[in-house]
């Protein structure tokens, strides 16, 4: 596995492989590596001739107070765990490498429709952060295909509409979500928890999947199904930002008749955010 951390040294990698007319598929990560995130390295592995992962832990995704300075950094640990995923290439990214002009200065890319609801009401700007980290990934990589997991539903939305929007030809595949043997999602930040916050955290999932099967069997009172699931979130000790049922085609309220929805929560426990969601199919009467 090759490791490099400038543009000119990733190009020219690049560049070689097309003209072997090789597939170039890409994993943008922030690192502290999963199965979750194996798991997208093995999907793009099946979709390309060579695997590319990037790890940076983006400044401009992470809102004022959040977990940016504490984010796990653990590159040489991640590098083993690609190399033996047979990973081709590496890219450690600097700040100035992705931020030329600094971090206020860069051009910016927005989703609006996307920008602002659910995630992007908590963490306003997180969702542009995430959108121009992508592209400047996507300028630099010019991959076939991009892949995603499927755990941060409205993030892969999004770029599936920014990339749509701005004719990229890029093929943009979603991973499912990876979980733990209790149903808890795989994530970086569930380092974070205690053991005590560990043994209470399935319950986010738990609490979905209660809740989405109200929504499911035809209760049509959606919003008294959110309300109940945030409250069993309370009484197990977490504080829920939002639970919502909305459309899974567009995150939108759900149309009368429309029959694939999800079920979308993020909740703080202690000091740790988690979110996690679930689609499902509403059968109407
Ligand atoms: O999902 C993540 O790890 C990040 O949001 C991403 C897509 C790598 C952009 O920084």
């Amino acid at each position: 596995m090759k490791i490099v951390s400038d543009a000119p040294a990733l190009r020219a990698q690049l560049a070689d492989w097309r003209r072997q007319g090789q597939r170039i598929a890409l994993v943008p990560t922030m690192g502290n590596l999963h199965e979750g995130h194996l798991s997208l390295v093995r999907m793009a592995r099946s979709h390309a001739e060579r695997v590319v992962v990037t790890i940076f832990v983006n400044p401009t995704q992470f809102v004022k107070g959040e977990d940016f300075d504490r984010y796990p950094r653990t590159p040489e640990r991640d590098a083993t765990m690609l190399r033996d995923e047979a990973t081709d290439l590496l890219f450690l990214p600097s700040v100035a490498t992705m931020y030329p002009r600094g971090l206020d200065e860069t051009t910016r890319v927005q989703v609006p429709s996307l920008d602002a609801i659910l995630c992007g009401e908590f963490r306003p700007g997180h969702f542009t952060g995430v959108a121009t980290v992508v592209t400047k990934l996507f300028n630099l990589v010019q991959p076939d295909v991009a892949v995603f997991g499927d755990k941060d539903f409205q993030q892969l939305l999004l770029i599936r509409w920014m990339v749509e929007d701005l004719c990229l030809p890029i093929e943009i595949v979603g991973v499912p979500t990876v979980r733990e043997p209790d149903g808890l999602a795989k994530s970086s930040r569930n380092g974070y928890l205690s053991d005590g916050e560990r043994h209470s955290a399935p319950m986010l999932y738990q609490t979905l999947k209660a809740a989405a099967e109200s929504a499911a069997s035809g209760v049509v009172d959606l919003a008294r199904v959110e309300l109940e699931a945030m409250t069993r979130l309370r009484e197990s000790g977490f504080e829920p930002q939002y639970v919502a049922i909305r459309s899974a085609a567009d995150l939108g309220t759900p149309a009368d008749g429309e029959v694939g929805l999800v079920i979308l929560a993020a909740a703080y426990l202690g000091k740790t955010r988690l979110i996690d969601h679930l689609s499902f199919e509403r059968s109407l009467r």
